[in-house]
């Protein structure tokens, strides 16, 4: 029997579509799915029966035949939970491996434990990729958008694959390109992650301060659909759809339980953030409105004991939510791409913004028309809040977003991204801060010292205060 080129492990919903796009794309694969007795029995023979561009792969639930079914040097691509779970993949994969061998991670790995799984195979003589697959399921059989790094000969060995398999942009080229070394793949995804959570939290608030203007769900999506000629993404398109969809009726939102999930990529996003000194307030924020929501109990009690009236209607103009909307997402750009260009500086990465804009295009989950327009704005500069297309946005935005938010603090609508986004703005335009009361107050009580505006050396002082 003639070997495959390529090797599929883990056939949850991503591995099964990634498979099904490879098989159609003309690759001769083999498939994985571990047997658990009564659980997952025959998952990769019968996955291969039920579709018919799978004829020709090959199916195993045993590892060691799975393995010898790849041509070498072997291309394999875990899609399984990320975490432990990689760990122990790896383990098992090993003893059948050989020299040059390539592991590929899609999953949504902690980038830090992507360049550790890197040094430790490297010791065994196996090559590593860690990259982001970001589409969902429809994204991964019709075209992901896909983050890999790792070695740029390990990438040369399996570009034909992810190259073939990925998002076409809109110059017909592949929504995949080699991002860098270690663990970057998994980092830009990681920010494309806190990227699309503001996304969704400010959508979601545009759409409550819609409802607070009286709209009924089929309304919003019709106000939401009139933002795409100015503002459009693959999340506002979503997000249109899901307040069309009745059940029987009913409104299908209108019946989902207020506690928003996550899985962890954003967590990491803000912790990263936090860790290499980058105020991504955006991405904090709408993981925190996450954890927010998840206090339902408290809410209903709080609700009852401090919130005496109902809101009253905003009377707000659809043209300031769709410019104050505009307004927060290119801070939520400017802030997310700010973490990628630090964590590149830091760990040598030499990234390329453009290059991610451009794969952010098509396939993933915050492709939009921002997003296009940043691929050209990264050739210039790294710096989008100076670039004069942008600022020319923000100053025509920003008395829509002050209205905006301050007609929703004056009713009690809660709008965590929306106010973030003016606030950083206010934060990073200001000239004179108040951190020189912070350094004083520093030095007060702890004798750490300050910089003088009247010694440019930057020599640190104390003073005795009392
Ligand atoms: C994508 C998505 C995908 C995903 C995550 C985030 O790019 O295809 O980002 O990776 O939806 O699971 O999910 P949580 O909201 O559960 O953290």
């Amino acid at each position: 029997m003639s070997k495959s080129d390529f090797g599929l492990f883990g056939l949850g919903v991503m591995g099964k579509s990634l498979s099904r796009n490879l098989a159609q794309k003309g690759f001769k694969i083999s498939l994985f799915n571990r047997h658990v007795d009564e659980v997952e029995v025959d998952v990769a023979k019968n996955f291969k029966a039920e579709y018919q561009e799978l004829k020709n792969a090959l199916a195993f639930d045993n590892v060691e035949e799975f393995v010898a079914s790849l041509a070498s040097p072997r291309k394999i691509m875990l899609m399984v939970n990320a975490g432990k779970t990689i760990d122990i993949v790896i383990d098992n994969l090993l003893p059948y491996l050989s020299e040059n061998d390539i592991i590929i991670d899609g999953g949504n790995s902690n980038y830090k434990k992507t360049k550790e799984r890197f040094d430790y195979l490297q010791t065994k003589g196996i090559q590593f990729i860690g990259t982001g697959v970001s589409g969902g399921e429809e994204g991964a059989l019709k075209g992901p958008s896909i983050m890999p790094s790792g070695t740029k000969e390990a990438y040369n060995n399996v570009s034909q694959f992810l190259e073939t398999i990925a998002a076409r942009d809109k110059n017909n080229l592949p929504c995949c390109t080699y991002i860098g070394p270690e663990g970057s793949g998994q980092f830009i995804k990681m920010v494309h992650n806190g990227i699309e959570y503001v996304e969704m939290q400010l959508l979601a608030e545009v759409a409550t301060i819609l409802k607070h203007k009286g709209k009924n769900p089929n309304e919003i999506a019709e106000t939401l659909d009139s933002f795409k000629d100015d503002a459009n993404s693959y999340l506002l398109e979503i997000t249109a759809d899901i307040f069309r969809k009745k059940e029987g009726d009913s409104w299908l939102v209108n019946l989902i339980l207020d506690k928003a999930g996550n899985k962890g990529t954003g967590n990491w996003a803000t912790i990263t953030s936090a860790e290499l000194g980058v105020p991504n307030t955006l991405i904090a924020s709408a993981l925190f409105s996450r954890y927010i929501s998840f206090y339902k109990e408290h809410r209903v009690q709080f609700h009852k004991e401090y919130i005496k009236k109902s809101v009253s209607r905003l009377n707000l103009a659809d043209d300031d939510l769709l410019k104050a909307y505009q307004f927060v997402r290119i801070i939520n750009h400017y802030q997310g791409f700010k973490l990628i260009q630090e964590a590149s500086e830091k760990f040598n990465w030499n990234l390329n913004l453009s290059e991610i804009a451009r794969i952010w295009t098509n396939g993933c989950i915050i492709r939009s028309s921002l997003m296009e327009e940043l691929v050209s704005i990264f050739k210039e500069t790294n710096t989008i809040l100076i670039h004069s297309k942008i600022s020319k946005m923000i100053i025509d935005c920003k008395p829509s977003i002050k209205r905006v938010v301050s007609d929703c603090v004056l009713s009690d609508v809660t709008t965590p991204a929306l106010s973030e986004a003016l606030q950083f703005f206010n934060g990073i335009t200001t000239q004179h801060s108040s951190a020189n009361i912070i350094q004083a107050q520093r030095d007060y009580f702890g004798a750490h010292k300050y910089q003088r505006i009247d010694d440019a050396s930057g020599k640190f002082y104390h003073t005795n205060w009392v």
